[in-house]
C-alpha cells in the first residue's frame, strides 16, 4: 500500500452506553503526511472513537478504515498502525529494551525493530535501563518507540502530552513532524487547545460526541478568532449605537458602563463616532481569547458527563 492511500476515513461513527451518546454521528477524514489533532474537552469521546478506531471498542453504528480497509481487516496490523492508548505499562523490572523486544518477538518483528524505535525517540542511552527508573516522559518515549516498532504508516496518539514540560511538548512535536513528513497519518488527542496549537497542522474538534470544526489548524482557529470585540466607553451611549448599529454591529453594553461592540474593528468603530460627532473616552480592540472560544463553542454541548 502506498503513503497516500492511508488515510484514516471515520464514517457515521457511534457508541452509546445505554443512554449516553459518547459518540454521535461522527465523521471525518485524516489526511497522511500531516499531524492531525483530535481535539475536545474531556468526556468529548475522543478515546472511545480512537478505540473504535483501533478495533477495541465495538461502534454501535457507522464504521473507520484506513487505507479503505477495516483495522480488524488489516494483515499484521502492527506494520500498519501504531498506537498509543494510556500511558505506557511495562514490567517494572524489565529494561526498555526487553520490553520492545518482547512485543517484537510476539509480533515477528525482528529484534533490530527495538533498537530502532528506542533510537528514533532518543531512548538508546536508556535502553538497558530498568522501566521503574523511567520518568514519565521516559515512559511516554517508550510507548511511542512500541507504536513504531512495525514502521507502520498511521500513528494514533491518546493525550501523549499529558504531563509533558515546554520541552517534551517541543521534542514530541519535532518528532510528529518528522513522521508525518515522511508521509505518514498521524492522529493526536488532546483535551488543550493550546497543544494543538503547536503539534498540529490539520484539528478535528468534538464535544459531546459531535463533530464542532475540523480542518487547517489555522484557519479552524482563524474563524474561532472572528469574534474579536473593541470596547469603547463615551458619554453618548444612544448617539453612538445607534450609528454604529448602522454599521450592522453589535453593541452591548457592559456593567461597568463601557460598551462591547462586534463586527467593527476599532478603526471603524472611531471613524463612526468621528463621523456623527461622539466624543469617545476608550476605544480598545481586544482579541478573542482561542482557548475562551475554544470553552465556548464545546461548553454547551459537552455539559458535565
Ligand atoms: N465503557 C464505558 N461505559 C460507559 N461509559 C463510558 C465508557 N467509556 C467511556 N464512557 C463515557 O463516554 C464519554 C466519553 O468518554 P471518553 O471517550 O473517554 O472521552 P475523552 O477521551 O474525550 O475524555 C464519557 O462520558 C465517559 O464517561
Ligand atoms: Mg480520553
Amino acid at each position: 500500500m502506498t503513503a497516500g492511500s492511508e488515510e484514516i476515513v471515520v464514517s457515521h461513527l457511534t457508541k452509546h452506553y445505554k443512554t449516553l451518546r459518547a459518540v454521535d454521528d461522527l465523521s471525518f477524514t485524516v489526511h497522511s503526511g500531516r499531524v492531525t489533532g483530535f481535539l475536545g474537552p474531556n468526556g468529548a469521546g475522543k478515546t472511545t472513537t480512537l478505540r473504535m478506531l483501533l478495533g477495541l471498542v465495538a461502534p454501535t453504528a457507522g464504521s473507520a478504515t484506513f487505507g479503505g480497509v477495516r483495522y480488524a481487516d488489516l494483515e499484521q496490523p502492527i506494520r500498519h498502525v501504531g498506537a498509543v492508548l494510556e500511558a505506557s505499562s511495562a514490567h517494572k523490572g524489565r529494561t526498555g529494551l526487553n520490553h520492545l523486544r518482547m512485543i517484537c518477538t510476539a509480533a515477528g518483528l525482528p529484534w533490530e525493530a527495538a533498537d530502532e524505535a528506542l533510537a528514533r525517540v532518543g531512548l538508546t542511552p536508556a535502553a538497558k535501563r530498568k522501566f521503574k527508573g523511567y520518568s514519565l516522559g521516559m515512559k511516554q518515549r517508550l510507548g511511542i518507540a512500541a507504536a513504531l516498532l512495525g514502521d507502520p504508516r498511521v500513528l494514533i496518539l491518546d493525550e501523549p502530552a499529558n504531563g509533558l514540560d515546554p520541552e517534551g511538548i517541543r521534542w514530541m512535536r519535532d518528532l510528529l513532524k518528522t513522521l508525518a513528513a515522511e508521509g505518514r497519518t498521524v492522529l493526536v488527542s488532546s483535551h488543550l487547545l493550546g497543544e494543538m496549537q503547536q503539534l498540529a497542522d490539520d484539528v478535528v474538534i468534538i464535544a459531546a460526541g459531535r463533530l464542532i470544526r475540523q480542518g487547517p489548524v489555522d484557519e479552524v482557529l482563524g474563524s474561532m478568532a472572528g469574534t474579536a470585540h473593541v470596547r469603547v466607553r463615551t458619554p453618548q451611549v444612544a448617539e453612538l449605537t445607534a450609528a454604529l448599529s448602522e454599521h450592522r454591529a453589535t453593541v452591548t453594553p457592559l456593567p461597568d458602563g463601557a460598551l462591547l461592540v462586534t463586527g467593527l474593528d476599532p478603526a471603524a468603530v472611531g471613524h463612526a463616532a468621528f463621523a456623527n460627532s461622539v466624543e469617545l473616552h476608550e476605544l480598545t480592540g481586544e482579541r478573542a481569547d482561542l482557548e475562551q472560544v475554544f470553552l465556548q463553542l464545546t461548553a454547551g454541548k459537552a455539559g458535565i458527563r
